[in-house]
């Protein structure tokens, strides 16, 4: 049963969640995947109630979230995350792995991402909004320490932002 909520009422939650350890991010195109995230936030865009979440290039989500502009964020009520999910959706790589293998998963709303039973306060989202980050904008100190140069360049965050099109907690 998904028991709708009001999200202002979780900000906390989610805000700490996010600090430490992380929430789940999931996507839904070629499969199920998920990754763990620590930055990101929940506001108002054109007056419309959003959450942003900021993916550098390398990761596996990237293209998934492309070609379907859309996401789920699942949050542990109790703000714990098991350290095997931590392990494998916050170092591995869904190119690699099958990571719906660690969750029993909801059946999917109107964007099509399931919501996860184990991390039950789950947003969904549409992307309204993306862009890629523009390096020179970047104070020069937060630039060295984050985007250093490598073979590819260097490997920037996309901000999304996605339409919280519903919030519930799966009971
Ligand atoms: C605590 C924590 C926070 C993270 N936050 C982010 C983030 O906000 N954005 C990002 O691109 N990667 C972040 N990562 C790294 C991804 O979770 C990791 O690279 C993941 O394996 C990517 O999965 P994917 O390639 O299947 O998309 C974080 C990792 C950890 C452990």
């Amino acid at each position: 049963m998904k028991e709708k909520i009001e999200v202002p009422e979780y900000a906390k939650l989610i805000h700490e969640t996010l600090k430490k350890p992380g929430l789940l991010l999931n996507t839904n195109g070629d499969k199920f995947n998920s990754m763990v995230i620590g930055w990101g936030h929940l506001g108002i865009l054109w007056n419309l109630p959003t959450f942003t979440v900021y993916v550098r290039k390398s990761r596996y989500t990237r293209p998934q979230l492309d070609k379907t502009r859309a996401f789920t964020i699942s949050v542990p009520l109790d703000g714990k995350i098991d350290p095997k999910v931590m392990k494998v959706c916050g170092s591995l790589s869904g190119r690699d792995v099958d990571k719906a293998e660690l969750f029993t998963l909801e059946e999917p709303g109107d964007n099509g991402v399931p919501g996860i039973e184990e991390y039950p306060l789950t947003l969904e989202c549409r992307v309204l909004y993306s862009q890629d980050q523009d390096l020179e904008s970047i104070p020069a100190d937060i630039r060295a320490k984050f985007y250093p140069e490598g073979e590819d360049g260097a490997d920037i965050h996309t901000a999304y932002v996605g339409l919280i099109t519903d919030a519930y907690i799966i009971r």
